[in-house]
């Protein structure tokens, strides 16, 4: 979509539709006023019959038999909250892309956000109308005219032109998010860890400071992962350790790292999943994904930073390959471990990962984004990702970039109390604790792998898909907390 920046009036625009705010209560913003007049007070005709009440989300598609149709957008109280005001625009968007208009005009001059300027207010704009736009329709065979494909050409906003930088921004966001629902939605057979490989090496032709290397098995096995090839080996599907470095920033600057889990399906192994729903864990790689759309947003916007990017991409298959229940496993830092559950792989793939990561890269701060626990999920639900880490700086640099970004998460504890649930009779560590804090224990896993390190683990399993039914599908999270992240760490 075109992002047009005017300072014109929308009784001036000659497109074909215009987006005016509502709010929910006390006098309407000088465009929606000036609208009203012009339509002898037409608009507060429908406040007064309650068509529109201007609460944030709602939105009053009203066509105009000369000249464009006007959409009104509900925006809440005058000065909004950060999760509505996200509403607001994401339901705008909606309603736009829903209505028979290519083209739009938005003018929310005088809409406020509590604790945040104007450059928030477009990057967020930007960021909601282009990623309305994405749908998934290449694995139908006739292309049809669902709704959902709508596109909208252009949406010019009334604003000053000092805002442009941010609605670039906005929109780089949205179109990594594009890229990172794309791969979770496409399907197991077709994403495979050779698939991921690709993709990274695909990014790498679109900007000159973006490198990668991957790690084949035999450079695995060569480095002592024994840990993650446990994992790759019960599948035809070769695991591939895929390492993506940008170097933006500068020469010799510590980078920092996002590392991301790439189960491309997650069966459970031996340990096998039960087979309702089974499906959804080809969004095992949801974090790999994460990874990947951030870094395409970082070499769009070519930021000046230097960060390395790592996928952990392997397939779960039980097999006469494949890992049993009880197996010990070396680790690349070498620790052994008792596999008593070959369906905690992401834990055993991420671990070599990470041991990977700080002996070539010394980063400065490492991430790791994982559908890591079925309890994170439990514990959380869709709204947050689970947060964990023993470092208080780093947890409130997330934090604050989660709810700056309006993709939130919320910490959970990491103590070395817990640590002592994933002791094993016969090994160093085992891959799983009891029944009790699930999403904890895992965490505690990572940490014997990040010793002294700047790490934080996000515990995605609850936010990176929306499950069943007509709603199934991948959200695209958390590629804005992860963005909003790294732009922090540039000072
Ligand atoms: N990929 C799953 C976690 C998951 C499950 C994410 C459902 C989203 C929805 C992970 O590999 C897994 O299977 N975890 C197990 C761990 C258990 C065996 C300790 C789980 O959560 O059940
Ligand atoms: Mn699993
Ligand atoms: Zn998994």
């Amino acid at each position: 979509m075109e992002f047009i920046l005017t300072q014109s009036s929308v009784s001036e625009y000659s497109g074909q539709a215009i987006l005016l705010p509502i709010l929910s209560e006390g006098p309407q913003t000088e465009a929606t006023t000036k609208m009203d007049k012009s339509l002898g007070g037409f608009i507060s005709q429908l406040l007064e019959n309650k068509d529109i009440k201007g609460k944030a989300g709602e939105t009053l598609v009203i066509p105009q038999a000369n000249g464009p149709r006007l959409i009104l957008v509900g925006m809440g109280k005058v000065e909004s909250k950060t999760g509505d005001f996200t509403k607001s625009m994401q339901a705008a968007a909606k309603a736009l892309k829903g209505s028979a208009a290519d083209t739009g005009v938005i003018d929310i001059s005088g809409i406020t956000v509590a604790e945040k300027d104007q450059h928030w207010v477009s990057k967020q704009l930007a960021q909601a109308f282009e990623d309305s736009l994405y749908f998934f329709d290449i694995c139908k065979s006739k292309a049809d005219d669902a709704p959902a494909k709508k596109t909208i050409e252009s949406l010019t906003i009334v604003t000053e032109s000092k805002y442009q930088a941010d609605v670039i921004f906005g929109q780089a966001v949205a179109k990594g998010m594009a890229l990172t629902k794309e791969l979770g939605d496409l399907p197991p057979n077709i994403v495979t860890p050779s698939y991921l490989a690709d993709e990274a090496d695909r990014l790498a032709t679109l900007s000159a400071k973006m490198t990668t290397s991957i790690l084949d098995e035999d450079k695995m096995e060569a480095l002592g992962m024994g840990s993650f090839l446990s994992v790759s080996k019960g599948s035809i599907e070769p695991g591939k350790m895929i390492c993506m470095e940008y170097k933006g920033g500068k020469a010799g600057e510590a980078p920092h790292a996002l590392v991301g889990k790439g189960i491309t399906f997650d069966t459970g192994g031996i340990s096998l999943k039960p087979g309702a729903g089974m499906d959804e864990m080809k969004y095992d790689m949801c974090g790999a994904a994460s990874v990947l759309g951030t870094m395409l947003t970082i070499l769009t916007l070519d930021l000046p930073i230097n960060f390395v990017a790592i996928v952990a991409a392997a397939e779960n298959m039980p097999s006469g390959h494949a890992s049993k229940p009880g197996d010990i496993v070396t680790a690349m830092n070498g620790t052994t471990i008792e596999i008593l559950n070959t369906d905690a792989e992401g834990r055993l793939v991420l671990c070599d990962a990470l041991t990977y990561t700080i002996e070539t890269y010394k980063p400065a701060s490492i991430v790791d984004i994982a559908t890591l626990t079925g309890a994170c999920m439990m514990a959380l639900g869709g709204v947050n990702s689970g947060l964990f880490t023993q470092d208080d700086g780093l947890a409130n640099e997330i934090i604050f970039a989660s709810n700056d970004s309006c993709d939130p998460a919320w910490r959970l504890p990491l103590q070395d109390e817990y640590q002592e649930l994933i002791d094993s009779n016969f090994a160093d560590i085992a891959n799983i604790g009891g029944r009790l804090a699930g999403a904890t224990t895992a965490a505690c896993f990572l940490s014997r792998f990040t010793k002294g390190q700047t790490w934080a683990h996000l515990d995605i399993a609850g936010t990176a898909w929306n499950s069943g039914g007509k709603a199934k599908g991948s959200t695209g999270r958390p590629v804005p907390l992860l963005v909003n992240y790294l732009v922090n760490k540039m000072g």
